[in-house]
């Protein structure tokens, strides 16, 4: 039996670093569940269609096959890709599509590997209830949005401070609104919040509480 570690919350809490850390310290295969959302959407624009058309993101998540490397697509790491994954994810028939593909890999995780890390909003609610060891990882708004900013930055993608930080907050509506699956921390989760921490500081508390839990580490 596979070791399935959940790590949920909402964007730019730095889950996705936190999990690719965790993952490479145990040996543990990595899914990012927010990929398959983005795929979908993404796959919606390029169509042509809008993300918000329930039918047309339903078509999309049913033809998406996750194991042909979409989710290595760097045109999923676009702030467009991001909010056409937000509306996607609302519509009850996308995340039904996708269920499958997450649970098979916490079951069985790729390269044979005795555990796997999946990242995302309802991994510990929906997806995995009885994972081992769940986490929810949070930060203010306002720390969020001023990450976004640098990675923006970064990447040479010019952004408006203001404009990161509304689109944070949108967002943030649209994933803890939704009535299907919202973002919501699991009853048993873990809440860890960064706002204060940095990279080192979140992944010795995780890795303190996954050890108690699981013994593991
Ligand atoms: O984690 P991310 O920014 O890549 O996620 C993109 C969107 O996908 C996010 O706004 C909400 C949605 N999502 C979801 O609804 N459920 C998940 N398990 C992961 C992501």
């Amino acid at each position: 039996m596979s070791l399935v570690i959940a790590i949920d919350g909402p964007a730019a809490a730095g889950k996705g670093t936190l999990s690719k850390r965790i993952a490479q310290a145990y040996g543990f295969a990595h899914l990012d569940t927010g990929a398959l959302y983005r795929a979908v959407g993404v796959s919606v624009l390029r169509a042509g269609g809008d993300p918000a058309d329930a039918d047309a993101a339903a078509q999309a998540a049913r033809a998406l096959r996750p194991d042909d490397g979409i989710l290595n697509d760097p045109a999923l790491r676009s702030d467009e890709a991001a909010q056409a994954a937000s509306k996607v994810a609302a519509v009850p028939a996308v995340r039904a599509a996708l269920l499958d593909f997450q649970r098979t890999f916490a079951a069985t995780p790729p390269g044979g590997a005795p555990g796997a890390v999946l990242d995302g909003r309802d991994v510990g609610t929906v997806v995995c209830p009885n994972a081992d060891a769940k986490l929810f990882v949070t930060a203010s708004v306002e720390v969020r949005a001023e990450r976004r900013l640098k990675e923006l930055r970064e990447r040479g993608i010019p952004a408006i401070p203001s404009d990161v930080l509304e689109d944070m907050k949108a967002r943030d509506t649209r994933d803890s609104q939704r009535t299907v699956a919202p973002l919501l921390p699991a009853a048993d989760a873990f809440v860890l919040d960064t706002s204060a921490l940095d990279a080192d500081q979140a992944f010795a508390a995780a890795t303190a509480f996954i050890g108690t839990k699981t013994g593991f580490g």
